[in-house]
């Protein structure tokens, strides 16, 4: 194998079309180039992702994102090792736009194809910022995602835990619609939660009195829902104290939640006796002030090392799929052109099948 491995990588499995070049030579992984086109407003005005949309809009992208990469990069296709693309869990429609177009390079040019599994991608993204040594524990918290895994190895996942129903991220954005304050609803409740008395309203933190690392966000929405409209129904409207305080109750019951389950679920890999215990936390929640000092001070309490990769490397990207496709290309695993696009795609194969799916589409 050689020294140095230079991947492209393509994601194209939600609302984002993704184009990224990865190298890593003797040292630590670099990005030569990241380009992400969002969907954001083709979606807006139905309140989620529509996959015919998506799959259109993928369909024509996609070219130009890759040129565009190899473009940033300053390379062209005789320069990389490997195509790597995103093989699923996703929106079917947008897999296939970016298999289709990983496979077409592959047979034009003769370059071996990497699938990549997404949540792979989010999972050992520590790995490309931090060059986090196995295995750490992964919490993945975004609008689609919300699982604890034991990253063992780059094909290795053990998946200890995760929402039953919601991820954090939609449980945001709906308790935002419900409280009248903007999308994306995190950073929205995050501002009004400043001014509020996370006391002033008894909300619940759902699925704590069991065992175990699995979460349940949906009832805490319908118990801020329920808060709500006792205080509509007496004084007939929200003041904006209100909805600060409802803003701060539901900001805190989710960081006790997520505080709680990360302890958890930390004793479980500590069971591993990892030689540098590394704590990895990945997702658009992940920038939430309080939910993120809650967890650094969980980890500074038990000895743990905290990593929280950039924000850019959290959300979709094709980077995290050129990196994971060159960790499985350079462990001597690619694919045919045979590859097919899976909707569906456990990283754990053990794990139950996770019921929430996420206001972006199933995931696995
Ligand atoms: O990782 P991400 O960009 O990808 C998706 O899954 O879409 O996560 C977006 C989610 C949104 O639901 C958003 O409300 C939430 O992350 N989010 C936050 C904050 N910033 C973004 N949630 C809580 N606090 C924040 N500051
Ligand atoms: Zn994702």
């Amino acid at each position: 194998m050689k020294k140095s491995l230079t991947i492209l990588g393509i994601e194209s499995s939600c609302d984002d079309t993704a184009a990224a070049v990865v190298r890593r030579g003797e040292g630590k992984a670099e990005v030569l180039a990241s380009v992400v086109f969002g969907q954001t407003e083709l979606h807006e005005a139905y309140g989620g992702v529509v996959p015919e949309i998506a799959a259109r809009a993928h369909a024509e992208k996609i070219d130009i994102c890759v040129e565009q990469a190899l473009e940033r990069a300053g390379l062209g296709l005789a320069q990389i090792d490997a195509v790597a693309v995103t093989a699923g869990p996703g929106l079917i429609g947008g897999v296939l736009s970016g298999v289709m177009c990983a496979k077409g390079i592959a047979a034009a040019t003769g370059l071996p194809l990497v699938g990549v599994n997404h949540l792979a991608g989010h999972a050992l993204t520590p790995r490309l910022t931090d060059a986090v040594a196995f295995p750490y524990l992964m919490l993945l918290v975004s609008g689609g995602h919300c699982q604890f895994l034991i990253v063992a190895s780059a094909d290795s996942y053990r998946r200890i835990g995760g929402t039953i129903d919601d991820a954090p991220g939609e449980a945001f954005d709906k308790a935002a619609r419900l409280l009248g304050l903007s999308q994306p609803g995190g950073p929205a409740i995050e501002a009004a939660a400043k001014a509020g008395d996370p006391a002033q309203f008894a909300l619940p933190r759902p699925l704590l009195d069991r065992p175990g690392c699995d979460m349940s966000f949906s009832g805490l929405k319908t118990a801020l829902l329920r808060a709500r409209d006792a205080v509509v129904a007496e004084k007939g409207g929200l003041t904006q104290q209100d909805q600060a305080d409802l803003a701060a109750g539901f900001q805190s019951a989710v960081t006790d939640i997520l505080h709680e389950k990360t302890k958890r679920a930390l004793a479980e890999y500590r069971l591993l006796a990892p030689a540098k215990p590394t704590f990895a936390i990945a997702g658009g929640v992940a920038a939430n002030g309080q939910i993120r000092s809650a967890l650094v001070g969980l980890c500074e309490t038990e000895g743990v090392a905290f990593v929280a990769p950039p924000l850019s490397l959290c959300t979709d990207n094709a980077a995290m799929i050129a990196y994971a496709g060159l960790e499985r290309f350079a462990a001597g695993e690619t694919d045919g052109l045979d590859l097919s696009a899976r909707p569906r795609w456990p990283l754990d194969d053990q794990s139950p099948a996770m019921l929430g799916s996420g206001k972006k589409g199933a995931k696995a």
